[in-house]
């Protein structure tokens, strides 16, 4: 049986890296997630990562013409090809898909995360990154153990005032994805604890029989 293919699909803070670690617990699916991608090219102060992080820094979304190239490229890799993929935060505009679709890159399910705004924002104030491990913890709602509370960081485009322009970026974008991926939409209700989250995924998706995992 060919691996599961899913994009996880949501809002700023809607809680898809979160789902993504809760399904690989419980799977050898591989997590691609292109926020991270591009967090590590920043880092490394790479010519993408210096381009990326103009737009990153703003909450804007980095152009098509960067990005589509380093996820058609990775998605290729052997790990992913036998193991299958989360596409976490990719593709985030009709661009993006369609570029997908050429490359004949085909998935089973699109996860869309549905939060309200008011809780994304509170999700976003309360982030927090393990910068070793990678991750993610909410001081309130999934607080980090003691002794890595000292080495946590906040991301910078977790301010409120960038938060909020990046879920109109996800806003005016959002009908595009849903467009693309109509017949295999799976909505999911992420405005409930993280736990419930991932169980209504679990029961969605055997329901639906979409996923594979
Ligand atoms: P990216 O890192 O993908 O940012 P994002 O889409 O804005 O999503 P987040 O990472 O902010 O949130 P999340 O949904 O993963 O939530 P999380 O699990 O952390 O991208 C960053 C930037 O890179 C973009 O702004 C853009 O510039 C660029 N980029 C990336 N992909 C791109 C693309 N395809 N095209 C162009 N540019 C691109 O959870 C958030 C918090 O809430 C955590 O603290 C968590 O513990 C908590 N939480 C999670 N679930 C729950 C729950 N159910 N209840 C309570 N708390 C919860």
């Amino acid at each position: 049986m060919p691996p599961p293919m899913m994009i996880i699909a949501g809002p700023p803070g809607s809680g898809k890296g979160t789902l993504c670690e809760n399904i690989q617990r419980a799977t050898n699916v591989v997590h691609l997630s292109t926020g991270d991608l591009l967090r590590v090219e920043v880092k490394q102060a790479t010519e993408l990562g210096k381009k990326a992080e103009e737009f990153m820094s703003k909450g804007k979304l980095v152009p098509d013409a960067l990005i589509i190239a380093m996820v058609l490229q990775r998605l290729k890799q052997k790990d992913i090809k036998e193991r299958g993929v989360l596409l976490d935060g990719f593709p985030r505009t009709g661009g993006q898909a369609e570029a997908l679709k050429k490359a004949g890159v085909k998935f089973d399910v699109m996860v869309l995360l549905e939060v309200s705004e008011k809780s994304l924002m509170e999700r976003s104030a309360g982030r927090r990154l393990d910068p070793q491990t990678g991750t993610i913890y909410h001081l309130k709602f999934n607080p980090p153990p003691s002794d890595v509370l000292p080495r946590v960081v906040i991301r910078p485009d977790d301010q409120p005032e960038k938060q909020k322009f990046r879920i109109e970026v996800f806003n005016k974008t959002k009908a595009e994805l849903v467009a693309a991926y109509q017949d295999i939409l799976l909505p999911i209700n992420a405005d409930q604890p993280i736990q419930r989250v991932y169980e209504e995924f679990v029961r969605k998706s055997m329901a639906k029989k979409q996923s594979k995992l």
